[in-house]
């Protein structure tokens, strides 16, 4: 059995953690001994309004139960509130270990009908949000030589959801993200890993529908504790967590077809390899581009 896990010393950055998944994640770290940002915008599900009270509240909690935290209410959503929030942590607690790029927001519509703001404003969130709390935190975390990052993809990204052309292209960049952060985080102690979550929340209990009930967003809780913990030597992987299932998500690749080195097959050539070419009764998952092109290099027989 695993030793106790705790985040003594350590302090978390938890975005959108005034709700939802965000807030079983703050709570459960603090819990646990973390010192915790708790930031959140506190706007609808489609990212209008704000309020200071989803913050404030989960603070209040984590204070009541004997924990320490401190609200931020700046929007994730452009590069001064990426910036202050890092800031809070690093005024409020001295450094930062941990950050869960969480907050997030819909404007689903099928394709045609999607206006290019509704594009704009969930990429902004989802996607640049994540840069912009991630970069001034890498700086730290890599001067420090630890730290944990966990990003919020989607099966919606993953795999598809219709209606969600803005929010799956934001959710399948994170993976993008998160695993060449994994890579260049290696060497300074970093860990990057990302989690396809499942939860009854504000965001998806009409979504859902009569599944809801199956989905306790408690559930996600203990993966991402687990991934942000000094205990997880797991980076570069991509979790899919809910209603108690938890499960790897991979990109892997086969050795296809190989047409011969430097050969140009013809379309029809290659029209009737498309069997081979889409078999995968044998995959790899390789790491890096690298371990691709070795696949290469052995086909070629170097
Ligand atoms: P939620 O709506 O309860 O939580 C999202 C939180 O992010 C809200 O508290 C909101 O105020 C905050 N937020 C939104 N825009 C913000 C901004 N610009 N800056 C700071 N905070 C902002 O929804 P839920 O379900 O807890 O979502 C958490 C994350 O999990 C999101 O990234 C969501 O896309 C993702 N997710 C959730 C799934 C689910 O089944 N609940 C499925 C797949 C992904």
């Amino acid at each position: 059995m695993t030793e106790p896990i705790t985040f003594d010393g350590r302090v978390a950055v938890v975005t959108g953690a005034g709700g939802g998944l965000g807030r079983g994640y703050a709570l459960e770290l603090a819990r646990r001994g973390a010192r915790v940002v708790v930031n959140d915008l506190g706007g609808a599900v489609d990212g209008s309004g704000a309020s200071r009270q989803a913050a404030d509240v989960v603070v209040e909690e984590i204070e009541a139960a004997g924990g320490e935290a401190v609200a931020n209410y700046d929007s994730v959503s452009n590069r001064d509130g990426g910036a202050a929030i890092i800031r809070t942590a690093v005024d409020a607690f001295g450094t930062v270990d941990i950050v869960i790029n969480n907050a997030g927001i819909l404007r689903d519509k099928s394709f045609a009908k999607m206006t290019l703001d509704e594009v704009d404003a969930v990429l902004d969130v989802h996607l640049k949000g994540a840069f912009y709390v991630s970069h001034p935190a890498f700086k730290v975390m890599k001067e420090k030589g630890y730290g944990r990052f966990v990003h919020t993809s989607s099966a919606s990204g993953i795999f598809g959801n219709f209606g969600q052309a803005n929010y799956g292209a934001a959710k399948a960049g994170l993976v993008g993200l998160s695993n060449v952060l994994a890579i260049e985080g290696e060497k300074h102690g970093i860990k990057s890993n990302a989690i396809a979550p499942t939860a009854k929340t504000r965001m998806t209990e009409e979504l859902l529908g009569p599944f809801a009930e199956m989905f306790g967003p408690d559930q996600v809780t203990p993966m991402v504790v687990y991934l942000c913990s000094e205990a997880n030597d797991y980076t570069h992987q991509v979790f899919s967590v809910g209603g108690g299932r938890y499960a790897r998500v991979f990109i892997g690749t086969n050795n296809g077809w190989f047409a011969g080195q430097g050969k140009v097959p013809s379309v029809e050539e290659l029209a009737d390899n498309m069997e081979s070419v889409r078999d995968i009764s044998e995959y790899e998952i390789p790491m890096n581009i690298n371990d691709e092109l070795m696949m290469l290099t052995q086909l070629a027989g170097g």
